[in-house]
């Protein structure tokens, strides 16, 4: 496994290189990155990662400081995943001067995680962009753990018809079912024994909306969402949408995924879960 900073390198690494697979990540790595190697190595013959903790998709309040970076942990993993080229590059070398050229992504950039994070999906379509035009990749793959980023990243590719052919990765869990995040490192011990209760609610809506007992859905979130907060969660939104481009759920739609964010201390975790309607509402 070799490890590039520049473009330069990269693009002297990957001359003459068959298919080439990108994961994009922010580094920080855990299992659910690792399959989304492991997944790539499926599609392509040589399989890029990239590590890049990008600015542009950060607010002003958030995390981008003190948010986890260790290349050299990362690249260990990385080396037993079958990697074959880690594409880390500067800040400097990503944005040699300051980005004025963006991708403006469609209405849905500000809904959900796009109304508590105003901007975030701007930069990460347009960091993702440029890292397609850096390497190049016949395909790509993104975690479905940020279901409204592959949402989002899934219609770019199609809208501006990049030739990439783009490839879903399932969520990874540990055994209590918390989805794998690098931001997980931020819980104390007691918030990570209570982290799990989010993919509960969420579990709990599946079954209602699967068996049709939710004759009221609105109400069932509701009272999942009062549930969390008497638990000590701040929710930022629980809310059921068509698994095509999150429009909202209608009652003839029957594939649906339930989306959750939700605050323990001053974290905030992410979940989703697809979920099939068998029968409509009442
Ligand atoms: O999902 C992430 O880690 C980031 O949003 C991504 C896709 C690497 C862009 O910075």
């Amino acid at each position: 496994m070799e490890i590039v900073h520049t473009l330069r390198d990269l693009r002297l690494r990957l001359a003459g290189e068959g298919l080439v697979g990108l994961v994009p990540t922010m580094g920080s790595l855990h299992e659910g990155h690792l399959a989304l190697v492991r997944e790539a190595s499926n599609h392509a013959s040589c399989v890029v990662t990239s590590i890049f903790v990008n600015r542009l998709q950060f607010g002003p309040t958030e995390d981008f400081d003190r948010y986890p970076r260790d290349l050299e942990a990362d690249t260990k993993r990385l080396a037993s995943a079958g990697c074959q080229v880690v594409f880390a590059p500067t800040e400097s070398e990503m944005y040699p001067s300051p980005q004025r050229y963006f991708v403006e992504p469609p209405a849905l950039q500000n809904e959900l995680e796009g109304a508590v994070r105003p901007g975030h999906f701007r930069g990460v379509c347009t960091v993702v962009l440029k890292l397609f035009h850096m390497v190049q990749p016949q395909v790509a793959v993104f975690g479905k753990k940020d279901y409204q980023q592959w949402t989002l990243l899934k219609e770019m590719v199609e809208s501006l018809a990049l030739p990439i052919r783009m490839v879903p990765g399932e969520t990874i869990r540990a055994e209590d079912g918390l989805a794998l995040s690098s931001r997980n490192a931020y819980l104390s011990t007691e918030e990570r024994a209570e982290a799990p209760h989010l993919q509960m609610a969420l579990k709990r809506l599946a079954v209602a909306i699967h068996a049709g007992s939710a004759t009221d859905l609105n109400q069932t979130i509701e009272q999942e969402s009062m549930t969390l907060q008497q638990r000590g969660w701040h929710v930022d939104y629980l809310t059921v949408r068509s698994q095509y481009a999150l429009a909202e759920a209608k009652a003839k739609d029957r594939e649906l995924v339930i989306l959750g964010a939700a605050r323990l201390g001053s974290t905030r975790l992410l979940d989703n879960l697809e979920c099939y309607r068998l029968v409509g509402p009442s």
